[in-house]
């Protein structure tokens, strides 16, 4: 009877499939799909059929629809699939000939089988993660009563062409600031291959902790794997080889390929803290408890460091079996080596110029080991300068200009610039739809040299990231947008429809176990100007949510909470808070934005030194002028950030204008390389021409080494005449402290200075 019903159901379906087409949710989407609107019923008794290399795959397919189908499944092995057997059920899963990619795959539903082929075992495993995509997802609810009523499966009839645009497609998970559970990495493994991603890069050492078992070097583990915090807490972790084995045959046979990175030369003061004679010091010194970059990096100068790393990389070899190694490369201060006897002899050695072309010859030496290997070496785009290695894929994260660089010199290209793919960063600079309008491959880099960018990752920095639960939170749903965005072509790609899509994924990631986050923030405080007023209002996250909003003034005062429906004048400084809610409940947390009605508001600014850096350029010119005032979160899109450069600037006040006050809002976090300035001097002038010094400030330097995120503001109050002190015009000039001083761990870098709101009173 079951089969009299589902041959007339399936008949009916073909009679409507490729007709009108009902949309599938498959994430990241397919190449083609041709749908039609029913479905095909799968009955209660059905084979698998497949060749000898795909059985793996098989096997993954058969245990999958066993939990499902509380059935045993048989799985009939055949040379191909021309021998169809009996009249029975099949899922047929064949090898076909590569025409596009090898990870391309076909599926196709209809009244007698599921059909897959594919050049190769991870399109094969592809196509079964689409197959249980579809039978999670794409069936309709009266359809899927029917398939609990009769046990059944139900899939939608479907026929799918599928590869990726990318074949690099992957996710770092930094193991080292935070440690997570066998457990978690391979969740984590079943959601990368659940969504077509195929790599995990595995970041396992670092200045906070290392995480792998190295049998030469036991202290690695013994004193590397373990931080003790101010109050004398041990934190730490690592995985043992048999876990490691274990964690990568998971992944290999969900086709995740695990690429472990090894940092070198810098990011190295756990395993410095492990051997103190790996430094050029050779000084005694604790695995870092504190985020940032360090100054211990291991010596270029001394054989045995190249040594100890060749027998690290050896065992790392042993344990993974991946083309590449990474081996980091970044943020390596060169503080010790220019001072480093060892290191100036290798220097003058090799003929180098500098401390640079010595982080090349370092790399160049690891890559020389790895080649040897049989391995590929993979490092972050600073392994640029002074000299890329001969066969280095690159990594560009500080934004994608490495990236192109790289390519155009014909070197394979891996790109996960900070503005789209660093998961650590908050909704406020990194939110879905952001990410979802990511293309790795830049306008700057020719047609010819496109192939060489073969993808892409999403990288997930855990200092903030103490458990799976914030871990979740930050990746998810973001990975959803970069699997898509590495899957699916840029020029077909549609933010609403993935959206919508993504919808639909929820409820499955809850089946998971996946605590995911927001997909935006909840509300974006805007400001406009006109009439000759400052005015803010909010834009929603979601048009489901409704804002409320209130203003806690300066003066002490408050407002009562009111519904946000229109722009609201800004009438005296204070903070503008708003709250987001959803069905009556509150949503996320209270977006707050300091306003400061001043002389200067929305008035004519001219640069006299260079421009803010593009990654914190805010809103342009105006945002120094514009009455928001920057808050604790240098990346809240209101801070202008110089690095290195001086800034100054004119305002012009429009008319002769009596003033009292001029006063800048600096910020520092010494661990993201932020500093006060050195200096600030303030000048006015009646005609823009002759200008009046009329106050300098350096009392900056005694917070220099104060911790922690700060904000501090100079200012010169204008001891006048009764009428006050008479300006049209206002200068400012601020000088960066240039290098991160000597102190600190990563002297000698490019230090930031970060500037907002000039506010004249
Ligand atoms: C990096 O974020 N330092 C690669
Ligand atoms: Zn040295």
């Amino acid at each position: 009877m079951i089969k009299v019903v589902s041959f007339l159901i399936c008949f009916v379906s073909i009679y409507f499939a490729y007709s009108q087409g009902s949309k599938l949710d498959i994430i990241p989407h397919p190449f083609m799909i041709k749908y039609g609107n029913n479905y095909c019923h799968i009955p209660s008794k059905f084979n698998i059929r497949t060749n000898e290399k795909l059985l793996n795959e098989a096997n993954f397919l058969k245990e999958y629809l066993e939990t499902i189908t509380f059935n045993k499944i048989p799985i009939i092995l055949a040379k191909n699939n021309s021998a169809k057997s009996s009249g029975d059920f099949c899922i047929n899963i064949f090898s076909s000939n590569q025409k596009t990619s090898v990870e391309e795959y076909y599926l196709s539903t209809s009244r007698s089988s599921i059909d897959i082929s594919s050049p190769s075992k991870i399109g094969a495993m592809h196509a079964i993660q689409t197959i249980k995509q579809l039978f999670s997802l794409s069936v309709k609810k009266e359809e899927m009563k029917k398939q609990i009523n009769s046990s059944h499966l139900i899939i939608p009839m479907v026929s799918i062409e599928d590869y990726p645009v990318f074949s690099h497609r992957g996710l770092l998970l930094d193991c080292s600031r935070h440690f997570f559970s066998v457990e978690t990495i391979k969740k984590y493994i079943d959601l990368l291959s659940f969504y077509k991603m195929n790599v995990l890069h595995w970041h396992l050492t670092e200045d906070q902790g290392w995480r792998i078992q190295i049998d030469k070097y036991p202290e690695l583990t013994k004193k590397g794997a373990w931080r003790k915090d101010e109050k004398g807490d041990i934190y730490g972790g690592f995985y043992s080889k048999k876990e490691i084995k274990d964690i990568v045959s998971y992944a290999a046979q969900r086709h995740i390929t695990i690429i472990p990175e090894i940092e070198l030369p810098g990011h190295s003061q756990a395993a410095i803290a492990s051997y103190p004679w790996l430094s050029c010091t050779g000084k005694k010194i604790e695995v870092a408890n504190d985020w940032g970059v360090f100054k211990e990096i291991y010596c270029a100068g001394k054989d045995s460091v190249f040594l100890f790393l060749e027998n690290v990389l050896s065992e790392v070899m042993e344990l993974f079996p991946s083309k590449y190694i990474h081996i980091g490369g970044d943020e390596a201060p060169k503080v010790r080596w220019d001072n480093c006897s060892k290191c100036q002899k290798r220097i003058k050695e090799n003929n180098l110029k500098d401390a640079h072309e010595l982080q090349s010859y370092f790399i160049k030496r690891v890559e020389a080991f790895l080649n040897k290997n049989d391995r590929k070496l993979i490092g972050w785009d600073e392994i640029l300068e002074g000299g890329l290695s001969e066969n280095a894929t690159v990594q560009s994260w500080r934004g994608m200009k490495g990236g192109v660089e790289a390519a155009n010199q014909n070197h394979s290209v891996i790109m996960s610039p900070t503005s789209h793919a660093y998961f650590d960063y908050g909704l406020e600079s990194i939110d879905l739809k952001k990410v979802y309008s990511f293309n790795p491959i830049p306008k700057e880099v020719s047609k010819q040299k496109q192939h060489f960018i073969i993808g892409g990752e999403c990288n997930i920095w855990t200092e903030h990231v103490p458990n799976d639960s914030i871990l979740d939170q930050k990746v998810f749903p973001r990975l959803l947008a970069m699997s898509e965005v590495l899957w699916y072509s840029p020029q077909k790609k549609e933010y609403a429809d993935f959206y919508s899509r993504l919808q639909k994924h929820y409820p499955l990631l809850d089946k998971k176990g996946v605590n995911y986050g927001a997909e935006t923030v909840a509300s974006r405080i805007q400001s406009s100007f006109y009439s000759g007023h400052l005015w803010t209002n909010a834009q929603k996250g979601d048009t489901s949510l409704n804002l409320k909003y209130k203003w806690v003034y300066k003066d002490g005062s408050t407002s009562k909470e009111k519904k946000l429906k229109e722009s609201i004048k800004v009438e005296k400084s204070g903070t503008f808070e708003v709250q987001a809610y959803k069905r009556n409940r509150p949503y996320g947390k209270v977006n707050k934005q300091e306003f400061v009605k001043h002389k200067g508001v929305q008035k004519k600014i001219e640069y006299l030194s260079a421009k803010p850096h593009k990654s914190y350029s805010s809103r342009g010119n105006s945002s120094l002028l514009d009455g928001r005032k920057g808050s604790l979160n240098f990346r809240d899109g209101n801070w202008q950030g110089f690095s290195k450069e001086d800034f100054s600037a004119i305002i012009d006040l429009g008319k002769k204008t009596s003033i009292s006050k001029i006063e800048a809002g600096f910020y520092q976090y010494s661990n993201s390389w932020i500093f006060l300035p050195k200096k600030v001097r303030f000048f006015s002038s009646l005609d823009g021409e002759k200008f009046e010094e009329i106050g300098e400030k350096e009392p900056f330097k005694n917070l220099q080494k104060k911790r922690g995120k700060f904000m501090f503001n100079s200012n010169v109050i204008i001891m006048s005449s009764f009428e006050g002190h008479q300006a049209r015009y206002v200068k400012i000039e601020v000088d960066n402290i240039g290098l991160v001083p000597d102190w600190h761990e990563a002297a000698g870098s490019p230090a930031w200075m970060f500037i907002d709101e000039i506010i004249i009173e």
